[in-house]
């Protein structure tokens, strides 16, 4: 029986190890497969992320589920895999990814005032961790763009972690610290003391959103902060489409879809190692 893992199991030891696990954000099938067997053949533990969108895209939670456990037996993945959902917007979307099987989700009430976002958040953890489904929630607000979830940045405070974690008793955080979703307009600017501070003063582990377009010494700086789960997106979808922009002007003449959307494989799967191996690298 294929069996995902909690956040929790992956999370911990690489808090304690300072290292990073990468969540990378699936939109299909094609990309599922080529994340899977790529961190199969580093030997690395990976979070699959599906945002709300991605999971309607591709048919459901059920679906989603289906596919990856489909995935991971059909290609012999021994590697430990959760599957989490990103940016969860209500108690009923989590509820609903926790019932389809998600071993993850992130609740994300960070649009709220900090004593909802707290009651939100709350509620979710009490079913969730009925199930050993591990919660991810977010304070402050991480600015940008991806999918429905838009908005201007506003960091994070040590006083209103404390409250979240404190009040909910949620496994991981992400703390708004100046990383926004998408592409940056110049250079990302995050507050690592803050970070520090953070990680200092709490047990969970600490997530990094918007990883695309950060500096590989600020991730690495991010690391040594005490981020232990780094979320990229945008970066796989941009090396993916820069590829199959190439095939379709080189290859005008083929429209078998396999090939095509087939053609960015490569590219992903390369984009992945690098990530893979810069998150791991102390
Ligand atoms: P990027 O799209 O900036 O890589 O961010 C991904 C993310 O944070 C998903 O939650």
């Amino acid at each position: 029986m294929v069996l995902l893992v909690n956040g929790k199991e992956i999370l911990q030891r690489a808090k304690e190890e300072k290292f990073a696990v990468p969540q990378f954000n699936i939109n299909n099938l094609e990309w599922t497969k080529n994340i899977l067997e790529e961190c199969q053949e580093l030997n690395v533990a990976v979070i699959l992320g599906v945002s709300e969108g991605a999971a309607k895209y591709m048919g459901g939670y059920n679906a989603v589920v289906g596919m990856v456990k489909g995935l991971m037996k059909d290609l012999d993945i021994t590697i430990p895999v959760c599957l989490h959902l990103d940016h969860g917007a209500s108690f009923e979307s989590c509820k609903k990814a926790i019932d389809a099987g998600f071993s993850s989700v992130m609740i994300d009430a960070s649009k709220h005032c900090l004593s909802e976002n707290i009651s939100i958040t709350k509620e979710v953890v009490d079913y969730a961790h009925q199930f050993d489904v591990t919660v991810e929630a977010e304070v402050g607000h991480i600015g940008g763009q991806e999918d429905n979830v838009s908005g201007s940045s506003l960091n994070a405070t040590l006083e209103d972690c404390l409250a979240l974690v404190e009040g909910t008793g949620i496994d991981s955080l992400a703390p708004a610290l100046g990383s926004v979703h998408g592409l940056y307009k110049g250079e990302p600017n995050l507050d690592f003391v803050t970070m520090a501070t953070i990680d200092q003063n709490l047990t969970i582990p600490l997530v990094l959103h918007g990883g695309t377009g950060i500096p590989d010494y600020d991730i690495k700086k991010a690391i040594s902060c005490g981020i232990s789960k780094i979320n990229i997106n945008t970066e796989l979808q941009i090396a993916w489409h820069e590829a199959v922009k190439k095939f379709v002007v080189d290859n005008p003449d083929v429209y078998d879809p396999r090939k095509v959307i087939g053609s960015g494989n490569d590219a992903i799967k390369a984009k992945i190692r690098e990530k893979v191996q810069m998150f791991n690298n102390k």
